[in-house]
């Protein structure tokens, strides 16, 4: 009987019912496969890319699983769209947004030498910059109870399904913690070790 209990009570620690996310760059790789993730533990989802097209596809895709996801164009590079997105967010959630997973980004393995004037804000600056912002945010933010990590997954084969999933159980298992914030958590394998 206290078995019972106790696997009930972790049962609902991985459990995202009533939850809403929203994932920007759902359509793809690792984002369609954190969707996946939590839509699967029963967090109502939307997700934006700029491909209208894509996103169809991937909405028809999860309907037919039988996940709870929404989504909309937003070039995230846009203030206006961004704006427009959070608007849209804010009336399908009513107001209630418990998770957003910032996943968009335009990889990049150029040398730094082959970075073009446009492409002066670098991958690799801009994935430092999100470390420290996370941190930035944790503190500043742990007041309201809203916690920042980071998941810096490493190279990720994103044919390989096995490191997708892991990418994004890795968002997952943070979200179940209720003591991790301002955290940037390696999901590469060891490669940083
Ligand atoms: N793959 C890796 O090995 C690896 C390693 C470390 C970190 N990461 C990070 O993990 C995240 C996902 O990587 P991934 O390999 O899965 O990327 P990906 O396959 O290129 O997919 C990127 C997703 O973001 C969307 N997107 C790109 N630019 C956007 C914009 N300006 N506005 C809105 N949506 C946009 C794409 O759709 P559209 O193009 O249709 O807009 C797509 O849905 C990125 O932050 C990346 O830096 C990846």
């Amino acid at each position: 009987m206290a078995e019972t209990k106790l696997s009930s009570v972790k049962d609902k620690r991985w459990s995202l019912e009533g939850m809403t996310a929203l994932v920007t760059g759902g359509t793809r790789d690792i984002g369609y496969a954190i969707v996946e993730e939590l839509a699967e533990f029963g967090a109502a989802v939307h997700i934006c890319s700029r491909n209208e097209d894509d996103i169809n596809k991937c909405l028809e895709e999860w309907k037919s699983k039988g996940f709870n996801v929404t989504g909309s164009v937003c070039d995230i590079l846009s203030h206006e769209q961004r704006k427009t997105l959070i608007e849209n967010v804010s009336s399908i959630f009513h107001g209630k947004l418990n998770i957003l997973v910032n996943n968009a980004a335009k990889p990049s393995m150029k040398k730094i030498i082959d970075n073009s004037d446009e492409d002066i804000t670098i991958y690799a600056a801009t994935k430092g910059a999100v470390n420290q912002f996370t941190k930035n945010l944790a503190l500043e933010w742990a007041k309201d109870n809203i916690r920042a990590n980071a998941v810096a997954p490493g190279p990720v084969k994103t044919e390989l399904l096995g490191s997708v999933m892991d990418a994004s159980e890795g968002s997952r298992a943070i979200n179940a913690a209720s003591y991790i914030t301002g955290q940037v958590i390696a999901v590469d394998g060891g490669y940083t070790a």
